[in-house]
């Protein structure tokens, strides 16, 4: 059976990057939009109003759906603790609405959720450690996660953090390091490689420790996920558990890049999110392990594919194919 994806966020970060890997494995893809991207967006897509539930049954049956793929994301931490309620609805409402209406299908759910659901107090955490999130994006998360967890006839939670990657479309966008991991390595890529210098933010009120992945290898891990119907909750990212810093060093070992003109500071000013942030939030992986049948790629490797994606302007997953598009 060819899986047929429902893929909402295929404009954004991580969701154009899942787009690319998903499609090129031949998925039949249909990105559900929110606005007309565009002559330039890749994949087919379909507007698709996801505070309105029959419009998203509409959209699962047009596309005779076998799964949805849920990773679009009201990103504005600040816009939440201003509104918590439009949030609320934004975060754990639509994903009410997706789960319901791929229910009513006979479609499995995939969620990606965040590392951030966890208060960043522990080291390599497993998949069943109880969460406990510090802010307004991590427990709207959580809360996101159980719907998934106690509603889905069929699906899976796939937490993923330091996610690193290009903007598949947006390539223009500028890449900064910000008080996640989210764009750190070609941040600093961008800079050393113009001789520019790169400071890495030092605060430990800031996301300090994570487990890098490529944004293309998340997609890889995803459609394993689809094949082997998991179910639960996965934790998709790198095997390596790294700090900011020791990031920054082995980035210039694997892109050849001059570490001395790597420089370590404070958080700039404006640039703080304005609610506490967990410290360490790498993560485990054995019941994801189990359920996937493989094992996470380390640090270098993932730095190697981010250089190869970099020069090839292709994603470059790890996780090689296993049934190209087909599912049992
Ligand atoms: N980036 C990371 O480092 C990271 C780390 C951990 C977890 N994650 C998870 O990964 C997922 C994707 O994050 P991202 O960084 O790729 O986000 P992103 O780049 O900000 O993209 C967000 C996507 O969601 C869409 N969207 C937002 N609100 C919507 C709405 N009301 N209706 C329909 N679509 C809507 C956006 O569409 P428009 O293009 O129309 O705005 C865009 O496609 C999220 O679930 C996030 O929690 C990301």
């Amino acid at each position: 059976m060819t899986h047929r994806v429902l893929l909402t966020g295929a404009t954004g970060f991580v969701g154009g990057n899942v787009a690319a890997v998903l499609a090129d494995r031949g998925v039949e893809l249909l990105c559900a939009v929110r606005r007309d991207p565009g002559p330039t967006l890749p994949w087919p897509w379909r507007l698709t109003d996801l505070r309105n539930p029959s419009d998203i049954t509409e959209a699962l049956a047009e596309h005779r759906a076998t799964s949805v793929l849920h990773m679009a994301i009201d990103n504005d931490l600040q816009g939440l603790y201003r509104d918590r309620r439009a949030g609320f609805d934004a975060y754990v409402g639509m994903t009410r609405r997706i789960v319901d209406a791929a229910n009513a299908h006979g479609a499995q759910v995939g969620y990606l959720s965040t590392d951030w659901v966890f208060d960043g107090t522990g080291h390599l955490v497993d998949e069943d450690e109880p969460v406990n999130p510090l802010n307004l994006y991590g427990l709207f998360k959580a809360q996101s996660e159980q719907v998934v967890l106690d509603r889905a006839d069929g699906g899976f939670v796939a937490r993923v953090g330091g996610v690193q990657g290009r903007h598949l479309t947006q390539p223009a966008a500028p890449r900064q390091q910000d008080c996640g991991f989210g764009y750190f390595v070609l941040s600093l890529v961008d800079a050393l490689s113009a001789g520019r210098e790169f400071t890495v933010w030092q605060d430990g009120a800031i996301n300090g420790v994570a487990s890098p992945v490529t944004a293309a290898e998340i997609g890889a891990r995803l459609l394993l996920a689809l094949d082997r119907r998991a179910d639960g909750i996965l934790h998709v990212v790198g095997a390596t558990a790294v700090e900011r810093q020791e990031l920054a060093r082995e980035t210039c070992r694997v892109f050849d890049l001059d570490p001395g003109l790597l420089r370590t500071g404070p958080v700039p000013a404006g640039e703080m999110l304005p609610a506490p942030m967990p410290y360490d939030t790498s993560l485990a992986t054995p019941r994801t392990d189990e359920v996937l049948g493989v094992r996470p790629f380390g640090l270098a490797d993932q730095l190697a594919s981010l250089r190869r994606e970099l020069e090839t302007g292709l994603p470059a997953p790890l996780t090689l194919p296993s049934s190209v598009g087909g599912a049992s």
